[in-house]
């Protein structure tokens, strides 16, 4: 695969910078679905999430034994049996029993999982940090407010990097181009003035702007946000994007959480949910909700997979930036630092 330089200005879905990382990898009811043993792909690795007696676990899906896929097996007494010859481990990678050999004798050492450093229940998914992470987890407050319905998406692949999808959620010039047909007005192409706030690993940026809608409702004397919307955006690495767009006037607020899966070179899978508050719980609701969401993200979609290059440049040189891509070029100045911390602790 064709990349654009080193680890130092290249960051793809295997830049080792993020097993140090924090990365969703299933919804929990996925896991559910497989009885509690799930395989999944992770920067290129294969992987198999368990929960357990003693917790949730990730080990690498390979017994030690005969490297069988331990995401073939299954939960047998709160232990992770593997479906080949039946050893079974712990949820600290440590096997317990090995039926083929007289239970009086002692286990060999060797008889362990490699296991991921952390796993967490977080957002309605779970997630893996390969080696002890830099950064914290996202935060969504909207997912534990009651006066929000959670509309999550079903996981959809794309063949992009988690590092470009996450500069297109952020991206405030692209919409008059590719989202005619969903919701953007075609003469609506100037991006407005923002600021680029930084706070340690993250940061955020307040938009507002005039929306076609909204103007032609607007009334003289009516206070000047009123024909306005905020796009308020919060970047926490390596890749999610909180995006709460709160239209004043009417009270009401869309947040939407992109969470990526950087799954290989060349996948990305993304965990998108919609919360709002302006919409009664119901299944028809949450399900038209979901499917305009679906439609905006496919039209992204088209235009990332026909990108041969699956990665950003963190050489902000290398690229054309303007006045409208600050808050884009400030989540590759985080990801340089990203590099930077991982390689150095
Ligand atoms: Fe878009």
């Amino acid at each position: 695969m064709p990349t654009g330089g080193s680890p130092e200005t290249w960051f793809d879905n295997e830049h080792p910078a993020l097993r140090r990382c924090w990365h969703p990898v299933a919804w929990v009811e996925e896991l559910e679905a497989a009885n509690g043993v799930l395989g999944i792909e992770l920067l290129g690795e294969r992987w198999c999430v368990a929960r357990l007696a003693d917790g949730l676990t990730a080990v690498r899906d390979e017994c030690p034994h005969r490297r069988s896929p331990l995401s073939a097996g299954c939960v047998v007494d709160g232990t992770l049996q593997c479906a080949y010859h039946g050893y079974r481990f712990a949820a600290d990678g440590v096997c317990v029993e090995i039926p083929a050999v007289d239970p009086r004798l002692p286990i060999p050492r060797t008889a362990r999982c490699e296991t991921a450093a952390r796993v967490a229940e977080h957002l309605g998914m779970i997630w893996v940090a390969l080696e002890e992470p830099i950064v914290p987890l996202p935060e969504v407050p909207e997912h534990t407010d009651p006066s929000f319905v959670r509309c999550p998406l079903p996981p959809m692949e794309w063949k992009a990097s988690a590092a470009q999808m996450a500069d297109n959620f952020l991206d405030q010039g692209h919409f008059a181009f590719l989202h005619v047909a969903t919701f953007a007005d075609p003469d609506d192409r100037l991006v407005g003035e923002y600021d680029v706030v930084r706070d340690g690993w993250k940061y955020s940026v307040s938009y507002w702007h005039l929306t076609k809608a909204l103007a032609d409702s607007y009334e003289p004397g009516d206070d000047f946000r009123s024909n306005q919307r905020e796009s308020y955006f919060v970047f926490t690495p390596p890749h999610h994007v909180y995006l709460r767009i709160n239209y004043p006037a009417e009270n009401s607020i869309l947040t939407i959480s992109f969470c990526h899966q950087p799954v290989n070179a060349t996948t990305t899978r993304l965990f998108c949910t919609d919360y709002r508050n302006d919409i009664a719980d119901t299944e028809e609701m949450r399900a038209d909700t979901a499917k305009f969401q679906i439609a905006v993200a496919l039209e992204d979609r088209v235009m990332l997979e026909r990108m041969w290059r699956k990665g950003v440049s963190l050489d902000v040189t290398a690229d054309l930036h303007t006045k409208a891509d600050r808050i884009t070029l400030e989540m590759r100045r985080v990801l340089a630092e990203l590099v930077v911390a991982a390689a150095a602790e």
